[in-house]
């Protein structure tokens, strides 16, 4: 099959008219078949911005350089997701590419979370979408400094409720591994059903060094009507 090409573009204002993409998705979706093409991926608004009365999710940009390095340098962090490590100015600057592009091509929606005076709080975004079924992964880090607030679980809820009300993803996927009780409760307090655990299934932190541990991680799944 064909490497999946972005040929539909969406503003903010498509997007807030939820089904458009499925629509046009599934329209593609049989016209793809009958040419024999690969299937086409939506984009999605470079300029998303996600609030609520304590938070605001957008893309990182270049300003947010300083404060990446400065966040993933941490060990929970460099432990439990896919942060390079050590973490350096040039990994931000990815990071930031990434975001863009990831959302240009609607392939993901890696977002910051800022609190309302703009500080940098944590990420927390769609990893992964799989337009084929209309599935995403949710993924999230929050400083060491604004843990244990709330802050994972209000900024999850508002990318959940974005992916199911506006891109119309009627499936979330979140792994967490088995040792990260706050990452698990988390899930559990959005409504995510435990549907299984992969047994060692991850190498603990991104480089996988020698000796390395391998962790079991657990899967949760959260379908449209469920979140909480
Ligand atoms: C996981 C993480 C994102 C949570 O962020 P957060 O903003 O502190 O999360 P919240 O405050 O929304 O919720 C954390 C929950 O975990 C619970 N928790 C924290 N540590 C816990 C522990 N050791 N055992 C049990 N529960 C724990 C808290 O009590 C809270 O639940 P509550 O509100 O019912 O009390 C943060 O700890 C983090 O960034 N860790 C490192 C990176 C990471 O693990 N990312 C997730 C990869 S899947």
């Amino acid at each position: 099959m064909q490497a999946a090409a972005p040929i539909l573009s969406a503003d903010a204002h498509q997007l807030r008219h939820g089904g458009w993409l499925v629509d046009a998705r599934r329209r593609q979706r049989f016209t793809s078949a009958l040419h024999n093409e690969g299937w086409p991926v939506p984009s999605l608004p470079t300029d998303l911005t996600l609030t609520d009365d304590e938070l605001t999710l957008s893309r990182p940009t270049e300003g947010d350089v300083e404060g990446l390095v400065a966040v993933c340098q941490d060990q929970e962090i460099q432990r439990f997701t896919q942060v390079p490590s050590p973490y350096t100015a040039e990994d931000a600057r990815g990071f930031v590419t990434l975001a863009r592009d990831g959302l240009e091509e609607g392939s993901q929606a890696p977002l910051l979370v800022r609190d309302h005076d703009d500080r940098l709080l944590g990420s927390c975004g769609l990893v992964e979408i799989d337009w084929n079924d209309l599935g995403a992964e949710v993924g999230y880090w929050v400083a060491p400094w604004a843990r244990g607030e709330g802050v994972a679980t209000r900024a999850a809820r508002m990318v959940c409720h974005w992916a199911f009300k506006e891109v119309g993803i009627e499936r979330l996927d979140l792994e967490a591994a088995a040792i990260n009780p706050a990452s698990n409760a988390v899930a559990r307090k959005l409504g995510f059903t435990l549907e299984g655990t992969r047994r060692r299934s991850a190498i603990e932190g991104a480089t996988g060094e020698p000796g390395t541990e391998r962790m079991d991680m657990h899967v949760w799944g959260l379908l449209p009507g469920e979140l909480t």
